[in-house]
């Protein structure tokens, strides 16, 4: 406030100080657009204190027309205290992604939990069809570089009332989430652990109609989701209730892939959670960790000889997914990495939240023949 105006701060009645920074805290942290602050406030001053009004317009035009608003404002600042003020995210938070990731990308990942999170979807059933229904409500969308994969660029209705997604034609799914079915070779079956509310699933069998799919949650209420979109994308696959901690001998070596989506910190998808992070600081993800390689250790013993395994999270976290690997391959000399092709990064395939995309991590693990 003080480097943009000639008054002092003193000077200001409070409630006209106030208008102020609540404009100018709008401007920096909501998603309103920033001129329609400038025209909120300038409004509210005629009524406040009509002698304002010019500098109210004067002062906050000016901030918007800063170039480097914010590193005239972070600048100046320690870097934890500036992420904690620019982003609104508790400090040991921040402090573990700055640990994991080093500052420039911490400054990305919090700056991506922001945007608006896109609309992919995935068509199931008659492609031509599907796409008819969605063109006659006047829904606009553009296909994406997978199969079957669109993002929703412009819809009037709320999600439910799509028609197309009514009669089980569409799912909504990130592009991110849907690749990770995609990296599932051709096999008989698939065991999918952590399961709920069935994506990855669903994309396999859009691709691959006749694959059996085995598919698990933890509790009710997920198993309860998993079947709810199965009835409505008119799909056949075996749904448990099981715990992906605990052993189960009836599934050993029983199936060409099991995929473990295992649960994770979320941080590739932060902006899907309302700028909040499921994970606070360094215990919640050593908790994590631990459950993961349970989950992997118990995944291992399901896979039939030269079967894979694919391990995947929405987490952008090295210590959930790297490392993860790491530990895997180490403790389970019959498993090797799969190389995904030249276009991916050491074996795996990873992206980084932006642009409402999500952050995802998944790699493919083949069980040796011996
Ligand atoms: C990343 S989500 C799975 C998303 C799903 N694969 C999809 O593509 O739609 C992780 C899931 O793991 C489940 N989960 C957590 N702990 C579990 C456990 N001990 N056993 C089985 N599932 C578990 C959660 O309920 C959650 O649904």
């Amino acid at each position: 406030m003080t480097s943009f105006s000639s008054l002092k701060v003193k000077k200001f009645r409070e409630e006209d100080l106030y208008l102020f920074l609540i404009a100018i805290y709008s401007i920096l942290f909501l998603d309103k657009p920033r001129h329609a602050v400038v025209n909120e406030a300038v409004e509210q001053m005629k009524t406040q204190n009509p002698k304002l009004v010019a500098m109210t317009n004067g002062i906050l035009r000016n901030i918007l027309r800063e170039e480097d608003l914010e590193e005239r404002i972070y600048g100046k600042m320690d870097l934890l205290p500036a992420l904690e003020k620019k982003y609104g995210y508790p400090v040991e938070t921040i402090k573990l992604f700055l640990q994991e990731l080093g500052p420039e990308k911490t400054d990305e990942l919090l700056a991506s939990s922001k945007e608006a999170p896109r609309l992919d979807f995935l068509i199931l059933g008659d492609e031509a069809k599907a796409l008819d229904m969605l063109e006659k409500e006047g829904h606009e969308f553009v296909p994406l570089p997978l199969e079957r994969a669109y993002q929703m660029i412009k819809t009037a209705k709320s999600l439910d009332q799509i028609e197309a997604y009514k009669q089980g034609q569409v799912y909504f799914q990130s592009f991110a989430s849907q690749k990770v079915a995609f990296l599932i070779p051709q096999g008989k079956n698939l065991l999918d652990l952590c399961g709920s509310p069935g994506g990855k699933s669903f994309a396999l069998l859009a691709k691959d109609p006749q694959r059996e799919i085995t598919i698990c949650d933890v509790s009710e209420d997920k198993i309860d989701r998993i079947n709810e979109n199965i009835h409505r994308l008119n799909l056949s696959l075996d749904v448990q209730k099981w715990d992906a901690l605990i052993e189960n001998p009836q599934w050993f070596e029983s199936f060409s892939s099991v995929l473990l989506d295992a649960p994770c910190s979320g941080t590739g998808v932060l902006h899907r959670q309302r700028g909040e992070s499921k994970v606070k600081d360094l215990s919640d993800i050593i908790e994590l960790i631990h459950q993961q390689r349970q989950m992997l250790d118990q995944a291992a013993k399901y896979v039939e000889e030269g079967g894979f395994l694919i391990y995947s999270t929405c987490s952008i976290l090295k210590s959930e997914n790297e490392n993860q690997v790491d530990y895997f391959l180490k403790a389970h000399e019959e498993f090797k990495l799969v190389d995904l092709g030249p276009s991916l990064e050491e074996s795996f395939y990873k992206t980084f939240p932006g642009k409402g995309e999500d952050g995802f991590f998944a790699c493919l693990m083949e069980k040796k023949k011996v």
